[in-house]
């Protein structure tokens, strides 16, 4: 079946979905993108202003990854971008049942999509996807893990930079500029 129907049957289970609806604000945000994307790009949760459009990253850390995405030369179309958990969790902040549970849906989304490489934003990311203990500080900009033909990139969460500026943009850019280098076709 053609990946994009594959992807839309798993949107829908996630907006159909019993737990994570158990504390549901706002509505699903499955993810959005190139359903074929070489690299795919994974946050935390949905924010408030995703929870009421239903697209990821479009509030001001969005503006920021997707203006860094572009500054290496890749669309917005190119990829695909998403989150281990699907809703606006209860206190902004998800639990580590928040994220065991929302990785089933994504690791549904990796199977149809087969990226070649994910990039990890911030610790939440790579501790949910990957599911052990990550240093962002010491290991941003590397590839922290090899997995079934996917590379697991880490770099910072874009709220950490926006936070954080003078200390993280620059560490940022310098890991986005890596990234087209880690696939071969884009
Ligand atoms: N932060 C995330 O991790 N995902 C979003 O969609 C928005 C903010």
């Amino acid at each position: 079946m053609d990946k994009n129907k594959l992807l839309a049957i798993i949107a829908d289970e996630i907006e159909n979905c019993k737990e994570c609806q158990r504390d549901k604000n706002g509505v699903a945000v499955a993810g959005e993108g190139n359903s074929d994307a070489d690299i795919v790009f994974i946050g935390e949760a949905p924010g408030k202003k995703e929870a009421i459009e239903g697209r990821p990253f479009i509030g001001r850390s969005g503006q920021l990854l997707r203006s860094f995405i572009r500054e290496i030369g890749l669309n917005e179309t190119d990829v695909y971008i998403t989150s281990p958990v699907k809703y606006l969790p209860d206190r902004g902040t998800p639990t580590s049942a928040d994220i065991a549970h929302g990785r089933i849906h994504l690791m549904k989304q990796f199977d149809v999509i087969k990226p070649k490489v994910v990039v990890l934003l911030g610790r939440v990311a790579a501790e949910g996807v990957l599911q052990k203990k990550v240093f962002v500080v010491k290991d941003h900009g590397q590839i922290i893990e090899e997995r079934e033909g996917i590379k697991y990139y880490l770099t910072y969460h874009p709220a950490a930079v926006l936070r954080f500026p003078g200390k993280f943009k620059l560490f940022m850019k310098q890991d986005f500029e890596k990234i087209k280098s880690l696939v071969t076709k884009v």
